[in-house]
């Protein structure tokens, strides 16, 4: 629970520059449209891009969707955040393999994958579109834009599946 103050969500992929940074827009955006008061960031496992911005690709494929994640910046997830937020949810089960082994012994986050929250799409990854082509990130993109309408609907309380 919450206490009455809005649920604070981080998403995590592995470099906090390609998936992660996708979902927290796409998550502030929804939930902005649908007036659902949530607190959102992201993070990765991977310390390699810390302080950079997203991937070019990434910012192109928000920006196609409307959205700006130009000033985003990577950062590492740490145990601190298993304290700060209410939900961490992993984009791969890589990443929550991840952040099951480096979960301190206080922390109180619920930890999930993406898509488990999307009917009938549990346990499967947002694939890494990184080494891949463009296309993986317009996949990346749908993928995400299905997890976190699932989420969404969770928080606000309506039946999801
Ligand atoms: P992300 O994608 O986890 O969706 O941010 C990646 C970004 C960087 C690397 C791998 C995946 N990398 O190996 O540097």
């Amino acid at each position: 629970m919450t206490d009455g103050r809005p649920p604070r969500i981080l998403f995590v992929c592995l470099g906090n520059i390609c998936r992660s940074p996708l979902a927290e827009a796409a998550m502030r955006a929804a939930a902005e449209r649908e007036d659902v008061p949530v607190e959102v960031d992201s993070a990765g496992t991977g310390d390699w891009h810390v302080g950079k911005a997203p991937d070019r690709r990434a910012i192109a494929t928000a920006y196609r969707h409307g959205l700006d994640i130009a000033g985003l910046r990577a950062r590492q997830v740490g145990a601190d955040d298993f304290r700060a937020f209410d939900r961490l949810v992993a984009l791969d089960r890589s990443n929550l393999d991840t952040l099951r082994a480096i979960a301190p012994e206080d922390g109180r986050a619920q930890l999930s994958l993406l898509l488990d929250h999307v009917a009938g799409r549990e346990g499967e990854d947002v694939a890494d579109p990184y080494f891949g082509e463009d296309e993986g990130f317009e996949q990346a993109w749908r993928d995400i834009c299905a997890g976190v309408g699932g989420l969404l609907a969770e928080l606000a309380g309506q039946p999801s599946r």
